[in-house]
């Protein structure tokens, strides 16, 4: 378990100066702008990536940001100018990165139905990698190459089969998803690569699950790793690259004391747990550790009701807005801006959608709060306004920058 306890005193200060009372600071100014958005505090990022940067600096590793978090052009663009690569998951998103300069060396590309038209995307774009994740789609990338008299970079994403202890629509490294080549086919697979003329196979590939805050299924993943690494350098098969994917938690709880994710710790179990061979490079995949925290959903109360066993705070922002709670139960810490009540209340605060999964949290804490206040729901930076959707024809939400 992460030791969340173990934070420094510097990045406490960090959050406070970044988060409360910045946002409070720029009340005015956040005040005044139509709600609901999302606000962005581009100095957090920035520390993160400076951290990271850190942690990886020495080490045969490269870390690829996984876009599908956040595609924001402005968070995009700071994330590309820290040397960061990307990690793709759609044409669309290929296109969005080379749009805001990511180089194609240093792309990947993964997903279980890349369409014929992504794929041509990809190697037209000249990307590093595919990550392959059937033997078909391994010959559908060959058959496009050869016609483009191209070979494409691959990789194969192995299913290891080790339980991420996450949420299960956020479990992707167990058998029964849909992810990957299982360890057992893994043999015939490689052979049937090296055998393929245009297509180069550059490595493995994993990734076990999202918002995983247990340090065992990394280790159990080095551990996966080295086994299959020594198992083909007996066959005299060595990779260049190895991909461990993503999926590092973050602290929702108590983001103030937690805004930057326990990188150190994370890096730690791969140097410590990876056998890497000369030459070789780990690619990470880290999406919600570098974009969750540096954004907070913005939202106005609409209305203040109770009934005979509720309060109901109803902002204006909705599911379509942030999705995350109503479809996996998560939750975010919420925060009234504006109340300058020391009186606290128990309300449930929800949405203004026609749905009863419209909840952002239920029996929460808030200062006494009123028609008009404006309110925070923190860790929104990630899978936020990427999975915002305009259900009820709702407007997309906007968003906004502070440093
Ligand atoms: N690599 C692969 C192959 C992935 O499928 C994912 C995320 C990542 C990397 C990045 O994982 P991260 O570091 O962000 O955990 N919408 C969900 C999360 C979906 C994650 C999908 N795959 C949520 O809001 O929790």
């Amino acid at each position: 378990m992460f030791n969340f306890a173990k934070k420094t005193q510097e990045t406490q200060n960090i959050y406070f100066k970044t988060m409360a009372l910045k946002y409070h600071k720029k009340l005015e100014e956040l005040s005044s702008l139509d709600t609901p958005f999302y606000c962005y505090d581009l100095a957090l990022l920035r520390e993160t990536l400076n951290t990271i940067n850190k942690e990886i600096k020495g080490f045969p590793y490269a870390v690829h940001y996984a876009i599908k978090a956040n595609g924001n052009r402005t968070i995009l663009e700071e994330i590309r100018r820290s040397g960061v690569g990307a990690d793709l998951v759609s044409g669309n998103e290929i296109k969005a990165a080379l749009d805001v300069g990511f180089k194609p060396e240093k792309m990947a590309y993964a997903g279980v139905g890349k369409t014929d038209r992504e794929i041509e995307t990809g190697i037209d774009a000249g990307i590093y990698c595919f990550n392959v994740e059937s033997v078909e789609e391994m010959d559908v990338i060959n058959e496009i190459a050869a016609r483009r008299g191209k070979a494409a970079g691959i990789a194969l994403r192995v299913n290891p089969n080790i339980d991420a202890h996450t949420h299960r629509y956020i479990t992707t490294g167990t058998s029964s998803d849909k992810f990957g080549i299982d360890k057992q086919a893994l043999d015939d697979v490689v052979e049937k690569a090296r055998s393929l003329s245009n297509v180069r196979l550059l490595g493995l590939h994993f990734h076990i699950g999202s918002q995983v805050t247990l340090m065992e299924p990394y280790e159990l993943l080095c551990k996966e790793i080295n086994t299959l690494l020594d198992h083909f350098e007996k066959k005299g098969i060595n990779f260049e690259m190895v991909d461990v994917g993503g999926g590092l938690g973050v602290d929702y709880e108590n983001p103030e004391a937690n805004p930057v994710a326990r990188f150190e710790e994370y890096f730690n179990v791969f140097k410590r747990g990876l056998k890497v061979r000369p030459g070789q490079m780990v690619h990470f995949e880290l999406g919600r550790s570098i974009v969750a925290q540096c954004g907070a959903l913005i939202s106005r109360v609409v209305f203040v009701k109770e009934n005979a066993v509720k309060k109901f705070v109803i902002l204006d922002a909705g599911m379509t807005d942030l999705m995350r709670p109503a479809l996996y139960g998560s939750k975010h810490k919420i925060v009234n801006l504006t109340s300058q009540s020391t009186r606290q209340v128990t309300c449930d605060v929800v949405g203004p959608i026609c749905e009863s999964s419209d909840v952002f949290g239920r029996d929460v804490q808030l200062p006494f709060t009123r028609r008009g206040d404006l309110v925070a729901i923190l860790s929104a930076g990630a899978y936020g306004e990427s999975m915002a959707s305009r259900y009820n024809m709702r407007s997309l939400p906007q968003c906004h920058f502070i440093e």
